[in-house]
């Protein structure tokens, strides 16, 4: 989120706006991210699980599309800081130079990051969606939140079955 920039907040619903904005601007930089992330992963199930977690990041967009579209709004992003920052990290993991399973390696630490990230935040989303009476939105940021954790204990079991045993041999 860019904290503070002008932000209103009587309410939960107007703190479940913004977070929705800003889950929004973070999730559609990843579209963007996610397949440079893909292309240069050395590791098949590395690149296999970016590419696959790729289409998901599609779905969480068209799932935050439908709260918009619950929530009688037309769909709005807030800048999402940290993730163009998570993200500036993964390119430096992507740009980086030397040994392709270290670089492996690199790329899942800047991707773990993303993930929980995401994991905080839609935690936070649900919780507000639930405080609020939105049961639609948070069973929506739920299906997400599961996928993202899928996504992070992918990523975990393909470090520690493949890229970490072979970068720690460097
Ligand atoms: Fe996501
Ligand atoms: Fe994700």
């Amino acid at each position: 989120m860019g904290l503070f920039s002008g932000l209103e907040l009587n309410s939960m619903s107007d703190l479940f706006v913004a977070q929705i904005a800003d889950l929004y601007d973070a999730e559609t930089r990843l579209t963007s991210a996610l397949p440079k992330m893909a292309e240069a992963a050395t590791n098949p199930a590395l690149r296999k699980a970016f590419q696959d977690h790729l289409r998901e990041t599609e779905g969480h967009v068209k799932r935050l599309e439908q709260i918009w579209g619950l929530l009688g709004s037309q769909p709005s992003r807030q800048t999402c800081e940290a993730m163009k920052g998570l993200i500036a990290e993964g390119d430096e993991a992507i740009n980086a130079t030397g040994d392709s399973d270290v670089r492996d390696a690199a790329l899942i630490a800047a991707a773990q990051r993303v993930e929980h990230y995401e994991i905080s935040g839609y935690g936070s989303a649900r919780t507000f969606a639930q405080r609020i009476g939105r049961t639609d939105a948070a069973r929506l940021l739920n299906a997400t939140l599961d996928e993202e954790s899928a996504a992070d204990a992918k990523l975990t079991q393909i470090a520690e079955s493949q890229v970490n045993v072979q970068a720690g041999a460097r």
